[in-house]
């Protein structure tokens, strides 16, 4: 088969490599119908995640048709249509046990295998193991290009964002960053009934973006950020602010959004420490979160999908084939610019 194969910091190859096949009992193997690419794999290609050794196929979202399964796969059969979500999960450990399979201890010791320590998803077929525990049916009224968001951003914007920050009825929610993952957060926050969704963004077309995926308002980031939110908030600050860009000055802004005992929820893969006032925090009762995604809550999602409370399909601005991969990079590596969200990638 063909797989896009990292070949060391900057380089990727779209190129032959051996077909995937069950090794244990417990693996499933799926063809890949559709598939995408994540701002993590960008950073893999830096050079930023060293556990991604050459030769590593990269991707860790797809849906796909199960082609074989092993002797102790009792949930899925050849010829299902399957979610492959961003974290694995073997059921039986005890952070799968407690409904933290992120922290998976069986493949590795994190929940992230494909396209870290395993071959992924960015190919024409994927070996899934603990396909029991991992896999999720796709309901018949869901498109492939519905699906596929739920393999990582619309459940990381939701858990560790609306989830981990515990939006309720009535609050008053900032998102700072509204790329794919702080829309999923924006889109996922009306579901707990909030009453006001503040977007900030440095880009004005996600700004615009945001709008429709259902902010009630939005503010240019900038120097005047707090003081814009305040005015909005009569001088309160926010119940809860996420954060979804990754850099110290957008946690420092974020953090400085919420009102006394509101919750800070960070979603942004940090590369360098981050230094908080906690002098002045200490005295505001506020909580911060943060996280690796679980994915534990695509069943809930599929059923909002299904139901069209959530339309996921939104996410999708750009198609390519597998033959056109390396284009869909160069697309997705200038989303902003290019007016991109996520790139949807089928074979044909
Ligand atoms: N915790 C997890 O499990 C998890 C999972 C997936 C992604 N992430 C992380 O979530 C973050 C967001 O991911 P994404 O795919 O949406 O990224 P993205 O690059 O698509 O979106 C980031 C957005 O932030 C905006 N931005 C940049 N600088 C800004 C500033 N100073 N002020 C306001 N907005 C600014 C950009 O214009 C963009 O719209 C990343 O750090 C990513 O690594 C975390
Ligand atoms: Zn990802
Ligand atoms: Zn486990």
């Amino acid at each position: 088969m063909k797989a896009l194969v990292y070949s060391g910091p900057g380089r990727k190859d779209w190129r032959d490599v051996a077909d995937p096949a069950v090794q244990e009992p417990t693996d499933a193997v799926v063809r890949v119908d559709t598939t995408t690419i994540c701002g993590t794999d960008l950073h893999i290609l830096h050079g930023d995640v060293p556990a991604v050794t050459e030769g590593r196929i990269l991707g860790h979202e797809a849906v796909g048709t199960v082609t074989a399964v092993g002797d102790g796969v009792k949930a899925f059969a050849v010829g299902d249509r399957v979610l492959v979500p961003a974290i694995t999960k073997c059921g039986r450990c005890a952070y799968c046990q407690r409904g933290m399979p992120s922290h998976c201890q069986t493949v590795g010791g994190i929940g992230w295998i494909f396209g870290h320590l395993i071959d992924g998803t960015q190919a024409e077929s994927v070996r899934v193991p603990y396909a029991d525990t991992s896999l999720y049916q796709v309901p018949e009224n869901v498109t492939n290009e519905q699906a596929i968001f739920l393999a990582d951003s619309l459940p990381t914007g939701y858990e560790v964002g609306v989830l981990a920050g515990q939006v309720r009825p009535g609050d008053t929610v900032a998102v700072v960053g509204a790329g794919a993952v702080g829309l999923s957060a924006i889109q996922t926050t009306g579901l707990w009934g909030a009453s006001k969704v503040i977007a900030i963004d440095t880009n004005k077309f996600r700004l615009g973006t945001a709008l429709e995926f259902g902010a009630t308002d939005i503010v240019e980031g900038g120097p005047g950020t707090r003081e814009k939110v305040l005015e909005m908030t009569d001088g309160q600050g926010v119940d809860v602010a996420i954060e979804a860009v990754g850099f110290p000055e957008t946690l420092q802004t974020t953090a400085s959004l919420v009102r006394p005992g509101g919750h800070i929820a960070n979603i942004g893969v940090h590369g360098v420490p981050v230094e908080l006032p906690l002098q002045e925090m200490w005295i505001q009762n506020v909580t911060l979160t943060m996280g690796l995604v679980d994915t534990v809550s695509i069943p809930i999602l599929l059923k909002m999908v299904a139901s069209g409370r959530i339309p996921s399909e939104k996410m999708g601005t750009h198609r390519f084939t597998f033959a056109q991969i390396n284009e869909a990079y160069d697309v997705f590596g200038n989303a902003a610019a290019n007016e991109a969200l996520k790139v949807i990638i089928t074979p044909q």
